[in-house]
């Protein structure tokens, strides 16, 4: 006969699950448990109600469903925007003085070209890589109005950019790893793109709390602890790898209560 009182091993067994992915389930859902003692106890049969009464349009988080939402979004995005972040990560990147006139960057996740398009003036040439076609579209027309002619629109999942190894100078991504199933291995395509001594600059939040935003804008990851993405740029071909607050206007992000999600401003090498 099957056990109806499970431990934390068999529980996780029970969803074919890692009992660290069981862990992480515990701490971000209402799962039926009980800590007995210093021990977790489940009931199987209040586990299988539990799966059973999920509804999947409550996840939010596959590139797919990403691709989609940004697809849609596209016209409104810059406002959309200014609710999670304002200009700040932009000038930041300015301010550091990194970008030389003859210089060709890599912009990952461009959007309407946040980034691109404040830089493209200051660079030889931008590459502006988005899944999304109709963020791109409005790249383009803002990149046309503003009279921008050096920046050339690629559309690509990221996962394996067409763009040849070792050509960029600089990769430039504002708030594109969060959306990224395997951010390790978006780091490693930053490496094979750059050239030795080539710099990344990179802004995305601070692992936060905040399930509504994460679910609002289809993010995969609720930001990021910085000692592992720091680990994972050391592990791909990194050093000089740097992490720093930023300050800016986020408050508008703090809705419902909430509190607004911090930003980080890593930079690193490739080696
Ligand atoms: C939060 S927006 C940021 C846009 C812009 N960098 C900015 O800061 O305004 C995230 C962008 O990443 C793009 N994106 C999401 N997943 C992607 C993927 N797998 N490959 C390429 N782009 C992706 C989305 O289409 C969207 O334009």
């Amino acid at each position: 006969m099957e056990k109806e009182i499970l431990t934390m091993e068999e529980a996780a067994e029970l969803f074919g699950v890692s009992v660290k992915t069981f862990i992480k389930l515990l701490k971000e859902e209402k799962v039926p448990a009980r800590k007995i003692g210093r021990e977790w106890r489940f009931s199987r049969k209040a586990l299988i109600e539990w799966l059973s009464s999920g509804d999947s349009q409550a996840y939010s988080s596959s590139e797919g469903e990403t691709k989609e939402f940004f697809n849609e979004v596209a016209p409104d995005w810059e406002e959309m925007r200014k609710n999670y972040y304002d200009e700040s990560i932009k000038n930041k990147l300015m301010e550091l003085d990194l970008l030389k006139k003859n210089m060709t960057i890599v912009d990952l996740g461009a959007g309407d070209g946040y980034i691109s398009r404040a830089i493209a003036k200051s660079v030889k040439k931008v590459v502006a890589v988005d899944i999304s076609s109709e963020m791109l579209k409005e790249l383009k027309k803002k990149a046309r109005e503003a009279g921008i002619k050096n920046i050339e629109a690629v559309e690509s999942d990221g996962r394996d950019v067409p763009f040849e190894n070792g050509n960029a100078d600089m990769i430039c991504t504002s708030m594109y790893l969060h959306h990224i199933d395997e951010p390790e291995n978006a780091v490693a395509e930053m490496n094979r793109m750059l050239r030795p001594g080539g710099k990344v600059f990179l802004a995305d939040f601070y692992e936060h709390s905040n399930r509504e935003l994460k679910d609002k804008m289809h993010d995969v990851w609720p930001g990021f602890k910085p000692d592992s993405i720091k680990a994972w740029f050391e592990k791909n071909g990194f050093s000089d790898v740097k992490i720093e607050n930023l300050s800016g206007d986020f408050q508008k992000s703090a809705n419902s209560g909430h509190r607004p999600a911090s930003i980080f401003v890593l930079t690193a090498v490739k080696l």
